[in-house]
C-alpha cells in the first residue's frame, strides 16, 4: 500500500515585539523554511507584527518578513505594510492579539512574544501571554517576565485552553534547559542549581580581569545586542534574578517571583578586586542559585569568589553554564560557550517545533490555497 503524504501543518504566527530577537527569529524562520517543511511537516505564515513605537501590520496572506526587517532597520514604520483588507491597524497589542484570531482562519495559531522585559511587573508580556491563551493561541516567548511572575497561572490557563505556553529562550538563550528537563529527565527532581546565566556581566568580569574597562565591555555587549535594552538590568543583577525565578518556577515547581530573589549585581566590583581574586588562583562570577529546604525554595544572585576548579569558574566572555543538582543523576552541568541573538531565536524555533509535534494530525486541515507572501 502506498504511504500517504504527510500532512503539512500550516501555522499562522503573530509576532508581538520585533526588536533584535524578533527580527532574528524572522530571518531564522526563512533560513530554515525548507527544513521545517521536509523534516517537521511545518509551514508557516506571519500574519501580524506588533511593535511599541514602529507600528503594526497585519495581512491575511502573510507578511513579507524580509521587507518588515528592512523597514525596521531603516527606522521606518510597519504600518506601511498593513493590508486594509485586514481592517484598520490595531492601535494596541491586546486588540492586535484579538484581531489575530479573526484574520487567521485555519491551522494552529502561535503568538511569538519578544517584547522588552519589565522587571517590576513582568508586563506587558504577562498580559500578552494571557491574552493569547484566552484567544486560543499557543505562545512562545523569550521574555523572562511571564515565567518569572506568573508561570503557574499561565500554565494552568494554557492547559485549560489546550494550548502550549513555552519559554525556552528565557534562560541560557538557545541551549535547552527547560526543554531538556521536561523532555528527557522524567521523574528526576531538581533539588537546586547554581549558574552563571548572564552573558553581559560575565563578559564584563572577564574584561576587567584582563585590565579592560567595565564600561567598554558593556558597550561591546550593547553593540552585539546581547545586553538588555536597559543595560542596568544586567549590571544590577535583575536579568539574572528574573532567570533565577524562571528556573525556580519551571524546574523546581516553585511559586516565586523575581522580587523574592535576593539580588546583588556587579556594580560594587572594581578591576582591582577581580584581579586580586585571579592572583589568588580564584575567579569572581555573578552566580545565580537556588536550593530547597523543606517546602521552602530560596533563590539568590550575587558575586561569588569561586575555586579555580569550579565549572562556573572556567567560563570566559559570554559563556554561561548551569549546574543542576538532581536527586537521581547527581549534578548535570550545561554550558553555553556562545550566546546571543541566533541562539535565542533558535529557542523560539525549537518551541515552535515542540508545538508542531504536539498537534495531532487529525486536528490539521490540508493547507488551503491562499497565497503566501513569504
Ligand atoms: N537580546 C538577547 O540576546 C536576548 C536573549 C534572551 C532573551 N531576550 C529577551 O527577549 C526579549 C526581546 O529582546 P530584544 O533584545 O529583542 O529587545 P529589543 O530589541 O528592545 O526589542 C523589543 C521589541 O519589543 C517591542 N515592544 C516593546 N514594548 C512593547 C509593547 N508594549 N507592545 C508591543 N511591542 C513592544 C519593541 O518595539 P519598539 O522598538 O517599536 O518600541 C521591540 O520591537 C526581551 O524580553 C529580552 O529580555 C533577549
Amino acid at each position: 500500500m502506498p504511504v500517504p503524504d504527510p500532512v503539512i501543518a500550516s501555522f499562522d504566527l503573530a509576532l508581538v515585539g520585533f526588536g533584535r530577537v524578533g527580527r532574528r527569529f524572522a530571518t531564522l524562520l526563512s533560513e530554515r523554511r525548507d527544513q521545517l517543511a521536509q523534516d517537521y511537516h511545518l509551514a508557516y505564515r506571519v500574519v501580524g507584527i506588533a511593535t511599541g513605537r514602529h507600528g503594526t501590520a497585519m495581512h491575511r496572506d502573510g507578511l513579507d518578513l524580509t521587507r518588515a526587517v528592512e523597514i525596521i532597520e531603516a527606522g521606518g514604520n510597519l504600518g506601511l505594510m498593513h493590508d486594509d483588507g485586514a481592517g484598520s491597524a490595531p492601535t494596541d497589542t491586546y486588540s492586535f492579539i484579538e484581531r489575530f484570531t479573526d484574520i487567521s482562519d485555519h491551522g494552529p495559531r502561535v503568538v511569538v512574544e519578544t517584547t522588552t522585559l519589565d522587571v517590576t511587573t513582568g508586563e506587558p508580556a504577562v498580559g500578552h501571554v494571557r491574552a493569547a491563551i484566552a484567544a486560543g493561541a499557543h505562545v512562545v516567548t523569550a521574555n523572562k517576565g511571564p515565567a518569572a511572575f506568573a508561570y503557574h497561572a499561565l500554565r494552568g490557563a494554557a492547559d485549560a485552553a489546550d494550548v502550549r505556553f513555552l519559554t525556552e529562550g528565557a534562560v541560557l538563550d538557545g541551549i535547552p534547559v527547560l526543554n531538556l528537563v521536561r523532555e528527557t529527565l522524567p521523574t528526576v527532581m531538581i533539588k537546586g542549581f547554581r549558574g552563571v546565566i548572564n552573558s553581559t556581566t560575565n563578559y564584563m568580569l572577564t574584561a576587567m580581569e584582563q585590565g579592560g574597562s567595565a564600561a567598554d565591555a558593556l558597550a561591546a555587549m550593547q553593540v552585539q545586542g546581547v545586553a538588555e535594552a536597559d543595560a542596568s538590568l544586567d549590571v544590577k543583577g535583575w536579568d539574572a534574578a528574573a532567570k533565577t525565578a524562571v528556573l525556580v518556577n519551571v524546574l523546581m515547581d516553585g511559586r516565586t517571583t523575581l522580587h523574592a530573589i535576593a539580588r546583588t549585581g556587579i556594580s560594587g566590583l572594581t578591576g582591582e578586586i577581580v584581579r586580586n581574586a585571579v592572583r589568588r588562583g580564584r575567579r569572581i562570577k555573578l552566580v545565580a542559585s537556588a536550593s530547597r529546604s523543606g517546602d521552602t525554595i530560596s533563590g539568590a544572585v550575587a558575586p561569588v569568589e569561586l575555586d579555580a576548579d569550579d565549572p562556573l569558574a572556567r567560563l570566559d566572555g559570554q559563556a554561561n553554564a548551569l549546574v543542576l543538582v538532581t536527586d537521581l543523576l547527581g549534578e548535570i552541568v550545561i554550558t553555553q560557550r556562545h550566546g546571543g541573538l541566533t541562539q535565542t531565536a533558535f529557542a523560539l524555533l525549537a518551541d515552535l517545533i515542540t508545538i508542531r509535534r504536539a498537534v495531532p494530525e487529525t486536528a490539521l486541515h490540508q493547507n488551503p490555497s491562499r497565497p503566501c507572501h513569504q
